[in-house]
């Protein structure tokens, strides 16, 4: 009896803990410690299929970018941190890369759907490359995305309504031709450095 008391009692703590879960708020089921373990050390797999919107409205694909490496980042357009500086740094390579940056699609995806319409996107990543890509989706489609490149993002309760806050991984993230994960640029990566990482990638390929 006392047994069956323990298991049952049990059952509901595993139950409770559950529905806690479920309902506390959170957007990633692993911490950012252990996300910037996994992608530091390449201890698991990066990247695969997505199937998001663009800034125009367009349904996109991962496929839809194969034959070019990709710079991959995700942030959002209200951040005031990170996420400009590592565009900014993403942009300015592509342009220094000459003719060849041609090979070089730099995409972001927003871990704010909810916020980042389609238009709101295109607003953003003009002010950064013309050929950017920005992609949205539905929330479950950007959790899927962001759990297969290993990306944290969690809401923080604005200090103020104009100040929302989103925690992300700052990665950029780089792509081969055919969408296999080559490596990531650390958060403040500066464009001269990624394009002495990027250069030999595309010469290597036969793009110059
Ligand atoms: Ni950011």
């Amino acid at each position: 009896m006392r047994k069956v008391r323990f298991v049952s009692a049990f059952a509901g703590g595993i139950l409770l803990g559950a529905a806690a879960w479920l309902l506390w708020p959170h957007e990633t089921e692993r911490s950012a410690a252990e996300l910037m373990d996994v992608v530091m050390w390449g201890k698991e797999p990066v990247g695969g299929p997505f199937a998001l919107v663009d800034h125009t409205g367009r349904p996109r694909t991962d496929a839809d970018f194969r034959g070019k490496l990709l710079l991959i980042y995700f942030g959002f357009t209200y951040c005031a941190d990170a996420c400009p500086i590592d565009l900014q740094s993403m942009s300015a390579a592509v342009d220094k890369l000459g003719p060849a940056g041609d090979a070089v699609q730099p995409l972001f995806i927003t871990v704010d759907p909810e916020k980042d319409t389609p238009e709101q996107l295109k607003a953003y990543v003009s002010l950064f490359h013309p050929r950017m890509v920005g992609l949205t989706g539905d929330p479950q489609q950007i959790r899927n995305v962001a759990k297969a490149y290993k990306v944290y993002f969690a809401k923080r309760e604005p200090l103020q309504a104009t100040n929302p806050n989103v925690d992300h991984s700052s990665f950029i993230f780089l792509m081969d031709r055919e969408g296999k994960y080559l490596g990531f640029f650390p958060p403040g990566t500066s464009a001269d450095q990624i394009v002495s990482v990027i250069r030999p990638k595309l010469a290597s390929a036969g793009a110059l």
